[in-house]
């Protein structure tokens, strides 16, 4: 791997570990103003010293984040639908490779539908996409099953998605957990992190959902709604920074939130 490459990998995949917590705030590419988003700055401003990396896309890096923000960006750049309109899976690449560049990304993410009728169009935007990051070294996150396709929530289909991905070129790849996970980590080649889907019942569900995935050879999250819709989101970056970072248990986590919420009670 060229320095270049490694270098942008490293600001977001942390090389004393080999994990990741990354926070995405790119939800609003087609789903407008989402609950706990509605201000992009306010919710992810006293995140920012718990997380390795941000998601979000140039819109919102432009105006809702200091030019001086130190940690990893993945600009997202695929796009192109909205959950009003007729079809969630037909997107396709919306933001140039010259101006992830300009906006100094530290890698560029990119969805892809496989299953859906929109398969073929977003897997060659995939595999263009990686052609033209891989001349200037940027890792490409490709970002499988999202939207309906979560019905399709288990370890044959997301092995299938995140294989494909990686045989054509990601870098790194997002996906969910599911029971079986180990054989979607087995049979990708590259860094596989989770999503978190929409909000979790218990934080505990949260907790042991990212455990398992890192016991299963996981590399981390890319983890929004189950983090800034808490309603003690910097609790809740912590807890889970010590379980991907500090090797913490879900049961050391869950005490960990339960201390700093009660800290923040005292505080306010
Ligand atoms: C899809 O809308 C985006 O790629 C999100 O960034 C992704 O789903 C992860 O966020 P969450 O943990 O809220 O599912």
């Amino acid at each position: 791997m060229d320095w270049g490459m490694r270098n942008r990998l490293s600001r977001i995949i942390q090389p004393r570990d080999g994990r990741s917590l990354v926070i995405p705030i790119d939800h609003g590419y087609f789903l407008g103003p989402t609950t706990g988003l509605e201000n992009p700055r306010k919710t992810l401003e006293p995140l920012i010293p718990y997380l390795d990396a941000i998601m979000l896309t140039r819109g919102i890096l432009r105006n809702c984040v200091d030019p001086n923000f130190d940690k990893g960006v993945i600009l997202r750049v695929s796009g192109g639908q909205s959950i009003v309109g007729p079809s969630l899976s037909d997107e396709d690449i919306i933001t140039s490779v010259e101006e992830a560049i300009r906006l100094n990304a530290s890698a560029v993410s990119l969805s892809i539908y496989v299953g859906t009728e929109h398969e073929h169009q977003t897997l060659t935007n995939l595999a263009k996409l990686i052609d033209g990051c891989e001349r200037y070294g940027i890792p490409v996150l490709a970002v499988t099953a999202v939207g309906k396709e979560l019905e399709k929530r288990e370890a044959r289909y997301l092995a299938l998605c995140c294989r494909i991905a990686a045989e054509l070129g990601a870098r790194f790849v997002k996906t969910y957990y599911c029971e079986g996970f180990d054989k979607v980590v087995e049979g990708c080649p590259v860094p596989v992190l989770i999503a978190g889907g929409p909000k979790m019942e218990t934080e505990m569900d949260v907790f042991e959902t990212i455990y398992g995935s890192l016991e299963a050879g996981g590399a981390g999250v890319v983890m929004g709604r189950n983090i800034w819709q808490n309603e003690h989101p910097t609790a809740m970056i912590r807890a889970v920074r010590a379980i991907i970072h500090e090797d913490a248990t879900p049961k050391e986590a869950h005490q960990l939130y339960r201390e700093l919420v009660e800290e923040e009670s005292k505080g306010a």
